[in-house]
């Protein structure tokens, strides 16, 4: 999406069948994709998933387990697992791990099957955001700060990949999930 503000709201191009399809969130670890999925659901009245959990509920293990005992490769084999088994089904929100679009093989079946939204900030956000979070994230241990700010900069182009972009700061989650409906909407309509 080339335009002014590489993180502002945008709509790419709406796959159709917005309403039948799920509707798949990615973004930076941290940026609120469990918590706008909740959101989105309410309104909805669509089921959630959050693809970690299934992770560790069909594994029998934490996230922080899987890499630790078997490293990350591991992780995606599972997670892929997950997005192939559910990306089909209707009225489903699914949010999805931070790394889980940059896989070409989830990229490819979710922008195929879903309608992707990409929830957005710059880097001077997701700072601030992931210092909450830095403990429990296995891909936050021991990186610095400008490792993370390298790693967010080699993602943003994956995740720009997706139908649509919903920027995040200065919202709510109640808000960021508003603002995607409209877009959804909006774009639906025209
Ligand atoms: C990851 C993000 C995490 C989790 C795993 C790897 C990543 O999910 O899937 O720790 O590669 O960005 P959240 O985005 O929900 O933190």
């Amino acid at each position: 999406m080339a335009d002014a503000d590489p993180y502002g709201d945008a709509v790419r191009e709406l796959p159709p069948n917005v309403g039948e399809r799920p509707l798949a969130l990615i973004g930076f670890m941290g940026i609120g994709k469990t918590t706008v999925g909740g959101e989105l659901s309410r309104r909805l009245g669509w089921t959630v998933l959050d693809t970690d959990r299934e992770v560790e509920a069909h594994s029998n293990m934490t996230i922080r387990e899987i890499f630790d005992w078997f490293g990350e490769p591991r992780f995606r084999e599972l997670e892929h697992e997950v997005i192939a088994a559910e990306a089909g089904h209707t009225r489903l929100i699914m949010s999805l791990g931070g790394g889980a679009f940059i896989q070409d093989a989830n990229r490819q079946l979710l922008l195929e099957r879903c309608t992707v939204a990409y929830l957005a900030a710059p880097w001077s956000h997701v700072s601030r955001t992931i210092q909450r979070i830095k403990n429990t994230r296995p891909l936050l241990r021991g990186r610095s700060l400008s490792e993370l700010e390298q790693l967010l900069a080699s993602r943003h182009p994956f995740y720009d990949q997706a139908h649509v972009r919903v920027s995040v700061p200065g919202r709510n989650p109640s808000q960021v999930a508003g603002r995607l409906l409209e877009l959804l909407d909006l774009a639906v309509g025209s």
